[in-house]
């Protein structure tokens, strides 16, 4: 695990960008996996200004999304693809055949898993997956527990991403009670992971994933385990684990 520390959250937000950048301009038609949430907002941002100028070009890029309310249309405001198209798609020149994210109103969410799963695999897997951190330690919407080994699946959401998730809702009731994800299993195959983690409420799930040993409680920690991952931290969410015994 790679890991750095950046002074605040623009600075860290901006380097993920800038990872992201690189990778479409080494290879033009990459498989990119992408995040919701609030932390990458500001790396979108800096994904479509260095398209606007002219330096990005995502004629021939791919997106997967990591996860997906069930219960919510496409077009819901506070869907996950409602979010994308806002914060990126709609800046970027990325041609609408070539993103794609869980439907959440799938009449057979099962089946629909494994098509996502089988689609992935079809443009030859992911080659970087942008990841963010739950406050359970949870990445996508594996919450703690969760198996490693799983695919893409539909999940209970647990009472603390509920809760943390109702401030995008204009009434906490109104948040969906389940979610399709990517798995850990597939999470874990993509070629390079690069997680951003900002806020001082992170702190604590950053310090399971990279002080204490692999353990589901803590999703995030299944990371160690891959080859090539990079996490950018701000300082707040680092404070905790500068003393790892
Ligand atoms: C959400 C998403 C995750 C995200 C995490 C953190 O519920 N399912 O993909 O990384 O929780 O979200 P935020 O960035 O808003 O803290």
């Amino acid at each position: 695990m790679n890991i750095r520390v950046f002074d605040n959250e623009a600075q860290a937000g901006q380097a993920a960008a800038l990872v992201i950048a690189a990778q479409i301009v080494k290879k033009p038609d990459s498989v990119i996996g992408l995040a919701t949430g609030g932390t990458p907002v500001l790396t979108y941002q800096d994904l479509a200004r260095l398209t606007k100028s002219g330096i990005l070009d995502w004629d021939r890029v791919t997106t997967f999304n990591l996860d997906e309310y069930l219960g919510l249309a496409g077009d819901h405001e506070q869907s996950f693809r409602a979010f994308m198209v806002k914060n990126l798609f709609s800046k970027v020149n990325i041609k609408p055949d070539a993103i794609h994210i869980p439907d959440g109103l799938a009449k057979d969410p099962e089946a629909e898993s494994l098509a996502y799963e089988r689609s992935i695999n079809t443009r030859g897997g992911i080659d970087l997956q942008l990841l963010g951190l739950g406050r359970t330690g949870h990445i996508g919407f594996n919450e703690p527990d969760s198996l490693f080994s799983t695919r893409t699946h539909v999940v209970d959401l647990t009472a603390d991403t509920i809760s943390a998730n109702a401030r995008f809702f204009a009434n906490p009731s109104d948040v969906p009670r389940q979610a399709m994800t990517m798995g850990i299993g597939t999470i874990m195959q993509a070629r390079e992971i690069l997680m951003l983690v900002t806020g001082a409420e992170k702190a604590r799930a950053v310090r399971g994933m990279v002080c204490n040993p692999v353990d589901p409680q803590c999703p995030g920690s299944v990371l160690q385990l891959h080859a090539n991952v990079t996490v950018f931290l701000d300082r707040p969410a680092a404070t905790a684990m500068y003393h790892c015994q």
